[in-house]
């Protein structure tokens, strides 16, 4: 058995941590916190935005609908969930009406009491690239820029390399919207090979 990294043994704690947070509502009508998932030696971390129902229930990010268009997409550039690290804005579900009820997007005062476990993860990970899913993951790291006007284009702040893309979800939009996801995924291969060596 290989030991495990010292990034490894910090992430697991902290994962411990999340799974017993109290620090917003969404505690009291959640299955579970979705922790990340993935390598804690990741050198790309995603983020999204919040677990729907189906991550509710499994307990890992990107497991429903938007999580097969994801893995898809992983793939198509050649990379899957084991390569990397993926985690959501909010770790615990957001819905309305009786449960199992409808997701919805966190509120801002949920998206400010997780704040902190999103900076522990990247903390400890310290990865070259952190791709963000949707604008509520953006808005986590650059407030006022919109997605429609920078995804596919990487951008620096606070010493990270940030690269916004679109939410996979959009792909229920049609195929346009798959284009562009599929183009700016491609993007993640050129931030992380420089062009000296494509
Ligand atoms: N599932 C997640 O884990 N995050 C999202 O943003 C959407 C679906």
């Amino acid at each position: 058995m290989t030991p495990k990294s010292r990034k490894a043994k910090a992430l697991e704690r902290l994962h411990s941590r999340i799974l017993e947070c109290t620090r917003c509502p969404l505690h009291l009508t959640r299955t579970q916190a979705v922790p990340g998932t993935g390598s804690a030696d990741a050198e790309i971390v995603f983020v999204g935005e919040a677990p729907g129902r189906q991550e509710d229930v499994q307990g890992t990010p990107f497991v429903g609908g938007a999580g097969k268009v994801f893995d898809g997409l992983l793939a198509s550039i050649g990379l899957s969930r084991t390569d990397v690290y993926i985690t959501n804005t909010v770790k615990s579900r957001p819905f309305v009406g009786p449960p199992p009820g409808r997701n919805r997007t966190p509120a801002r005062e949920e998206i400010a009491a997780c704040a902190p476990w999103l900076a522990e993860e990247i903390q400890i990970i310290q990865p070259r690239l952190v791709v963000t899913l949707g604008q509520i993951a953006l808005d986590q790291f650059l407030p006022h820029r919109k997605i429609s006007e920078i995804h596919g284009k990487p951008q620096s702040t606070g010493g990270i390399t940030i690269l916004p893309l679109y939410h996979p979800a959009m792909s229920r939009y049609g195929s346009e919207w798959i284009a562009i996801l599929r183009a700016d995924f491609r993007k993640i291969s050129k931030v992380m090979i420089p062009e000296s060596r494509t």
